[in-house]
């Protein structure tokens, strides 16, 4: 049996290695190749909102607020912390609400704050929902937080649809599934434009699952994870670096073909860091793509020292570049401070200054952070 094993092992190398003398890859083969050490990359655990902001939160939540008041609560409060919601805090929130519709607007709006979860978890979710079509539309919402992917967790979850037309749609939801990353979460923009921090402070260090890796290998992986794993065709992107001075990979935004995928990649592989952060410099070439629609994911690990360096600074930088365009530019924001010699204070200002950002664009915020 291991003998077998071992001699069609031999063959597939053989067939491998001549495919690879012949350079007879195809784009797909190598990007799979490109990626396969990235994929290795675990993302740390994520922390969950603090117990004194989910209290304070929930019995602001209270079930004496009409249904239209509590949606309004939640849409003013989610963003107001930026740690993800465990299952837990999901469930607890839902649980809140009165109506079935309004479990399901919540979903929408706890969304882009779940990281990951399990099947039991998802199962747990849609508990919480009566109709069947609320609960597809939560199973949409969620269905690419699953972390254990098998045909044994997609029928449990499957299992949760009375209807067997139901089953099979809940099922080819999870089949299509591009898993959502621990930085960017799930891009689905139409124009993508990734900016990102190569400060020098982005070679600091951290562990995560035992390995010691700096903060820009990390974040060249999750970004290089985030292209492969989700851009689609009609996606387009472009990727932009910023230091003392901001430099973009493409003039412009490009279609997220497999062969530019690729490229990006190898562009990625390459990305080094030196310098001041100049956070204004990188945001310059992001506005000047004349795409409309368009989303730019901003990552940092500290506050700018060099262009625009106040909140104010840049909410004027903001409304004044969005003032030009008739379709604004909506504006994602992380934090990243894992490792590295920063005071609370400083992790502090980071989480401000970004969430300044997100909020003057109406983009979304995310600090991680240990
Ligand atoms: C490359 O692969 C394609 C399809 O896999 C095949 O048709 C073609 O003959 C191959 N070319 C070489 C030089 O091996
Ligand atoms: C910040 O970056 C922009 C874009 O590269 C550049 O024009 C500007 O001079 C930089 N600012 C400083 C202070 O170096
Ligand atoms: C930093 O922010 C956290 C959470 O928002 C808060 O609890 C803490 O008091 C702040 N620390 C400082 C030094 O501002």
């Amino acid at each position: 049996m291991n003998k077998i094993i071992l001699i069609f092992a031999f063959f597939a190398l053989l067939g491998l290695v001549s495919a690879f003398r012949k350079n007879n890859f195809s784009t797909e083969q190598k990007l799979a190749a490109a990626t396969s050490k990235t994929a290795e990359t675990f993302c740390p655990n994520p922390k969950f909102r603090p117990e004194a902001w989910m209290k304070k939160f929930l019995d602001g939540l209270s079930g004496s607020k009409s249904d239209s008041d509590q949606i309004k609560y939640l849409q003013e409060q989610i963003p107001t912390d930026s740690h993800v919601f465990s299952s837990d805090q999901v469930i607890q929130t839902i649980s809140k609400l009165t109506f079935d519709s309004s479990r399901l607007k919540s979903m929408e709006l706890l969304n882009p704050y779940i990281q990951s979860l399990s099947s039991q978890n998802i199962v747990d979710i849609l508990g919480k929902l009566t109709f069947s079509s609320n609960k597809m539309g939560a199973l949409k919402l969620i269905a690419n937080t699953l972390t254990d992917i098998s045909d044994k967790s997609k029928n449990l979850i499957a299992n949760q649809f009375t209807f067997s037309s139901d089953k099979n749609e809940a099922l080819s939801i999870l089949n299509d599934i591009s898993p959502r990353n621990c930085i960017y979460g799930t891009v689905t923009a139409k124009i993508a434009i990734f900016v990102i921090d190569t400060s020098g402070s982005m070679d600091f260090k951290f562990k995560v699952n035992g390995e010691t890796i700096s903060r820009i290998q990390f974040v060249k992986a999750q970004l290089t994870k985030t292209i492969t794993e989700q851009l689609k065709k009609y996606q387009k992107f472009n990727i932009i670096t910023f230091s003392n001075q901001a430099s973009q990979w493409k003039p412009d935004v490009i279609d997220a073909t497999p062969e530019n995928i690729l490229a990006a990649v190898t562009y990625i592989n390459k990305l080094g860091t030196s310098g001041a952060t100049n956070i204004s410099g990188g945001l310059d070439l992001a506005f000047h793509t004349k795409e409309i629609l368009n989303t730019i994911y901003l990552l940092s690990d500290g506050v700018p020292n060099s262009g625009v360096m106040t909140v104010e600074g840049i909410k004027k930088y903001l409304a004044d570049k969005n003032s030009r365009r008739q379709e604004k530019v909506k504006v994602n924001t992380i934090s990243f401070i894992f490792g590295g010699p920063e005071n609370q204070d400083e992790r502090n200002l980071s989480f401000q200054f970004l969430n300044a950002i997100a909020d003057a664009t109406q983009g979304s915020f995310k600090g991680i952070s240990e």
